[in-house]
Parts: C-alpha cells; structure tokens; sequence
C-alpha cells in the first residue's frame, strides 16, 4: 500500500481519492479508467463489481459432479449470493445441520470467451472458503465436449490448502513447456506426462502447485485475500497471482501492463497448444463443491497442499462427505467466498 499511496502522490496527485486506503476500493478505481489503453494495449471491456457481479452470471440448479456432495442451487432465491453492505459480493453455503446434500452455489458466466477476443481476466479475491470438506474454484470450461473445448483452472484447492493449483485440460495435441513454470511444481513429473495438458490421458493435465502458502485458503485470507489473473489470446495462456496490495501498481489504475509484471506462473505458448483449437466458448464458473474426490483424496493426507493437519485429525471425522452432510453450522463465514471484483479487459 505505501508503494502506491507513494506513487500516487508523485504522479496522480488529482487521483488521490481513490488511491489511499486499501486497495478494496480497487473496482471504484477501475470505473474511471474504462475508456483508456494500458501500454500493453489492454482496455477495459468489463468491471463487474456487487450486483453487476451477480447478474454476469447464471445458477446452475442441479446436485453437484465429481462426486461432491453438494447441491447447487439458485443464488439470490436461497440467500446464498449477495452484494454484502461493504460492496463486496459474498457467496456461501448452507448451514443446515444434517442434510441429504448440502445447498452451495456453482454460477456460470453467460458471456462465453474465446482465444480470438485476447482477454486478461483479473480476479480479486477478498476471501476464500478455507475449511475441511469445501473445494472451491474460479475456473473456465468449453461450452462443447469436455475436454476438447478445453477447461483452464485459476484458482483451485479444497480443505485447508494454503498453495493455489492453477491447471490447463485439454484434448489431444497441446502441451506445456516445463521450463514456462515459475513458483510452482507441476502436480505429475513431466516424465510421466505432467506437460501433456489432454486430460484423456493424464487427467491432471497441466497442472502446477503453487509453491506460496499464502496462494491459496485461510493464509491468504489472513492477508486480505489474493488477485489472479488469467490472459488467454491467440498467443497462448498465461497465469499470474499476488496477495491483495502486493499487486503490480499498473493493475490498481485499471491500466494492466503484463509485459512489466514478471514471469508468469504458469505460461502455454499457442506453438506447443495453439489455443484457438483448443479452448472454445469458455463459461467463466464460480462454485463451492463439498467433498469429492479430490477433498476425499487427501482428507487423510498432513501437508496435502500446504495443510498442516490433515482433516481426518482436524474433524475426527474419517471421511469428507459424513462431516459436510451432518456440520451445517461449520459452514459459515469459512465456507464463504467474498469477491472484490472481476475486471475483463481485451486487446
Ligand atoms: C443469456 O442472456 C441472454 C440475454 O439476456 C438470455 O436471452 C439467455 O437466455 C441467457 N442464457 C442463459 C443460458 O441463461
Ligand atoms: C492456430 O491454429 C489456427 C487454425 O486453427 C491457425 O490459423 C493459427 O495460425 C494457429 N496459431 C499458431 C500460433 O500456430
């Protein structure tokens, strides 16, 4: 924060307004930069803050896949989603005590994106559901064939991961180099496929593990949350995360200059996975899934994504779907995502 409370004094001294304080009020910045060009070219194509947020978005009403136990239902009618008085929008779970499935929220863009528009996806998270049972994530998939319309994962962990997975699934023919990884360890050594992102043959495709702990759950949230932020152009795919106010200054002007942030996290060049082919009419999703095989998979497992104590321990519970359907009341303000905002820009 002082580093751009300093800045702002030297250059934007007129914007001073909406440069001091904490960078929540980042969304309230991005208004006034609608119409203007980054140095890299971006513009901004769409602020989606409170209400705004919401209404980008449809609930899916069905029971939730993966094995999860979680019912998803309709956001505003359940009073699960909402715009919380800070400005910020909260998306939670039920906490009915015992139940067949447990009510939770899985909304899905209505806009679909393609590699074609160039698009920087920038998300700001304030909090994230860090608790055993949740798997939360903000993801993209193809609105065709799964996985041959592609699925990109920004964020994803589940019970109380501390380091953020970020994953590329694709059909046959797109790769990632391993030397395009920075900060992170893939989750399948190249050996055994780990670069190969067809999900048909190696179901983790191209996945890395954020090698920060505060990427992801409770340590992040400790520290008002993180920013991720995904470019998909014609190009190729790059990812990129910071915890909120340690963020590149250009960002928090709404005039996003990726050429200046670093190397990305995890990068996919369109030579070795042309994106055009692979990832078509992706839907933007936000959803809190309850156990399932991936929170089943390491609810016995300590240091499982940064954990300390795994929640086989933690819950004294020895498997994820008993405790989701019989804790209702565990599931509050730890089971809750709160958004700051997306901003979608193009080039
Ligand atoms: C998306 O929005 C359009 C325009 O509001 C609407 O007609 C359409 O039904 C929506 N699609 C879905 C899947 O809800
Ligand atoms: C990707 O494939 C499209 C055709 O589907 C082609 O026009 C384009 O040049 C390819 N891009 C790269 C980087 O190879």
């Amino acid at each position: 924060m002082r580093v751009i409370s300093a800045f702002a004094a030297i250059s934007l001294g007129g914007a001073a307004y909406a440069l001091t304080g904490s960078s929540h009020s980042f969304g309230h910045r991005h208004k006034h930069r609608r119409d203007q060009t980054s140095s890299d070219g971006w513009t901004m194509y769409k602020s989606l803050t409170g209400d705004g947020l919401i209404d980008f978005f449809n609930f899916e009403e069905q029971a939730s896949d993966n094995q999860g136990c979680a019912n998803y239902v309709n956001g505003k009618s359940s009073g699960l989603v909402y715009t919380q008085s800070d400005g910020k929008v909260r998306i939670g779970v039920d906490q009915a005590e015992d139940v067949a499935l447990r009510n939770a929220i899985r909304m899905s863009s209505n806009e679909t994106f393609n590699p074609s528009q160039n698009l920087l996806f920038i998300v700001d998270v304030h909090q994230m559901p860090s608790m055993c049972g949740v798997w939360p994530a903000i993801w993209f998939t193809g609105s065709g064939t799964w996985p041959e319309t592609g699925e990109i994962d920004l964020v994803e962990g589940v019970n109380s991961y501390t380091q953020n997975t970020m994953s590329v699934h694709s059909g046959a023919g797109c790769w990632m180099d391993e030397s395009n990884i920075n900060g992170a360890n893939l989750n399948v050594a190249a050996s055994e496929g780990g670069t190969n992102c067809d999900a048909t043959v190696n179901y983790q495709s191209c996945g890395v593990s954020v090698n920060s702990k505060t990427s992801f759950g409770q340590a992040a949230n400790d520290v008002n949350g993180a920013t991720y932020v995904l470019e998909l152009t014609t190009d190729g795919i790059k990812m990129w995360w910071w915890n909120t106010d340690h963020g590149p200054v250009d960002v928090n002007y709404g005039l996003p200059t990726p050429s200046s942030w670093g190397t990305p996290t995890l990068q996919i060049d369109s030579s070795t996975c042309n994106t055009s082919d692979h990832f078509k009419d992706l839907m933007l999703i936000i959803n809190t899934n309850l156990a399932g095989f991936f929170t089943t998979g390491v609810w016995d497992v300590n240091q499982a994504g940064g954990q300390e104590q795994c929640c086989q321990d933690v819950t004294g519970f020895s498997d994820a779907r008993s405790y989701v359907l019989s804790q209702g009341s565990a599931f509050g303000d730890s089971a809750a995502w709160v958004l700051n905002g997306i901003y979608i820009f193009t080039k």
